[in-house]
């Protein structure tokens, strides 16, 4: 089994394994992904980022599709995502919003942000409204302590978040608008 950097026709990658395939642009994101490491396989993580930024979670059509892609096996995909908690694999609400609740956003006023969140959306954290478009989660420390309370949903980082703030980002999402995020953690730039 090769291991060697190598991306290949990305074009003929587009439609993979069972049906699964990455649309235009992200076949592009791909290659730059792959580009970037000295061998495939060590591009897994942020390929499997890439996919769920773009599909919410990872199917198991995205694992065979990863799998033949990066030429590891399917049980090597399926370690790393069980092993990091980031990663989904089963459908998730449109919009996950993950809400920092350690100490520094502490402080800065994030249990009354999510208590104002879960009365806005009528849920409790960790919960998912009814129409799955939202999930709230308490999370750790998503490394912008300087700039909490914080918000993280997919690669966008909302920062200094005030209960007005969070609600104009969350009716944005409900008219499918998504508000300019303060920072993009974009890992395959
Ligand atoms: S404590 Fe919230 S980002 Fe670090």
């Amino acid at each position: 089994m090769s291991d060697t950097k190598g991306t290949g026709d990305m074009s003929a990658q587009a439609a993979g394994a069972k049906g699964f395939f990455l649309p235009g642009e992200d076949q592009e994101a791909f290659a730059k992904i792959v580009e970037k490491y000295p061998t495939k396989r060590s591009a897994l993580m942020p390929t499997l980022w890439l996919i769920q930024d773009r599909h919410g979670y990872i199917s198991d059509e995205a694992v065979t599709w990863t799998a033949e892609q990066l030429e590891v096996s399917e049980a090597k995909v399926r370690e790393i995502i069980s092993f990091y908690f980031m990663y989904r694999d089963t459908p998730q609400a449109k919009y996950v919003l993950q809400v920092c609740h350690n100490i520094s956003c502490h402080i800065m006023g994030s249990r009354s942000l999510i208590a104002h969140m879960e009365k806005k959306l009528g849920v409790r954290r960790n919960e998912t409204t009814p129409d799955g478009m939202f999930a709230l989660e308490g999370v750790e420390c998503l490394g912008a302590c300087g700039m909490g309370p914080c918000m993280q949903v997919g690669k966008h980082l909302y920062e200094h978040l005030t209960p007005e703030k969070a609600d104009e980002i969350l009716d944005g999402m409900r008219r499918g608008e998504l508000l300019p995020a303060d920072t993009d953690r974009d890992l395959e730039d």
